[in-house]
């Protein structure tokens, strides 16, 4: 199939890309370069062996998503495209609202007027918001998420929902992530945050290869083991295969809407992180004991067991593959992406 990518350049869209593209689809990215670098483009061509279509705009521009769709003849779209970020969800929400939503609204019309009735939705763990039972199910109501990040993902899965189903034509899949951490084996591409990282692995990653000086943790006054927060840490090689394992469900699929967690079903906590990244990389990682987070949970974990029955897929890859991964990738790319 001739697939559209958006957010294609960004950490988990240009992981998926490769998959794709290994699996004999056709894959046009579009992404507006606000938290991706061009150069990342010829990697994932030399990884694909094939010479893939960017187009760089912004989908809150109706006229060229249009455009777009009228000159590229798609089967699908996955939507990965959006601003990610917590907590400057909550300094900039209205940016947040019009990029996340309008960006959703823009494609939506654009596969209406063009046929196109596949589309993967990138969604996330926040949208279980704080009361959710661990771990958490799909079947989980109601979604509250506790930050403008989060609550734009839980208002897309509703605009989704009541568009599948007033469109008999479009058929839609639900990915919640949870925590995508890791690299693609080569160590050619990986995650590269630009400006200040805000998540954990980045972090730890900046302070073996040398870029940081150390990891503050936030908090280690939790109720869990050791005290630190607990996640569940998904590669993000398992998080793309998730993604074509979907698409491909979607082509039989009979309800409007499928919803399917994405992560291991287990939680780490952030010194058990830092104890493997250690063990990974041969190299100490200093850190110390911080006050904690405002908004972050003690723990939470995926029941991923909807999404190995329905589209037989699971999490294969295990901490230590986490770490080695994002390690071969750091250290390989101490500063991440060339800018050029
Ligand atoms: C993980 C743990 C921190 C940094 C976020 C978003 C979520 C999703 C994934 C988009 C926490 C601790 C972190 C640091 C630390 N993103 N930590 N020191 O908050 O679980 O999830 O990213 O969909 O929506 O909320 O991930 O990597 O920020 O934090 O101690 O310098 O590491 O307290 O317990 P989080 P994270």
């Amino acid at each position: 199939m001739r697939i559209l990518v958006t957010g294609g350049a960004g950490y988990i869209g240009s992981h998926t890309v490769v998959q794709l593209a290994a699996a004999g689809h056709d894959v046009v990215i579009v992404d507006n370069f606000a938290n991706a670098k061009r150069s990342v483009v010829p990697r994932l061509e030399a990884l694909t062996g094939t010479t893939i279509p960017v187009h760089a705009f912004d989908l809150t521009d109706r006229v060229r998503t249009d455009e777009l769709f009228a000159t590229e003849h798609l089967d699908a779209v996955i939507h990965f495209a959006g601003l990610k970020a917590v907590g400057e969800s909550a300094r900039k929400p209205l940016e947040y609202y019009e990029n996340n939503l309008g960006s959703t609204f823009s494609l939506l019309a654009a596969m209406r007027r063009h046929d196109v009735g596949r589309l993967v939705f990138s969604s996330s763990a926040t949208v279980y918001g704080d009361r959710a039972p661990v771990p958490y199910r799909e079947d989980y109501e109601p979604l509250a998420a506790v930050n403008p990040y989060g609550r734009t993902k839980v208002m897309i899965e509703h605009v989704l929902a009541d568009a599948a189903a007033a469109d008999e034509s479009l058929k839609v899949a639900v990915l919640r992530y949870f925590n995508p951490i890791g690299a693609h084996p080569s160590g050619t591409i990986g995650e590269d945050p630009l400006g200040i990282p805000n998540n954990l692995l980045p972090i730890i990653a900046q302070v073996a290869v040398g870029r940081r000086d150390k990891l503050s943790v936030f908090g280690d006054d939790y109720p869990t083991a050791d005290g630190t927060c607990e996640r569940d840490y998904i590669h993000v090689e398992d998080l793309a295969a998730g993604h074509l394992a979907a698409l491909d469900a979607l082509a039989e699929a009979q309800a409007p809407v499928n919803v399917w967690n994405l992560g291991t079903g287990r939680g780490t906590s952030v010194l058990e992180m830092v104890t493997a990244f250690e063990k990974a990389s041969g190299t100490a990682i200093p850190y110390e004991i911080a006050g904690r987070r405002e908004g972050d949970l003690a723990a939470y974990w995926a029941d991923p067991t909807k999404a190995h029955a329905e589209l037989g897929w699971r999490a294969t890859r295990d901490i230590d593959d986490m770490c080695a991964d994002t390690w071969r990738w750091q250290q390989g790319n101490p500063n991440g992406y060339p800018d050029a």
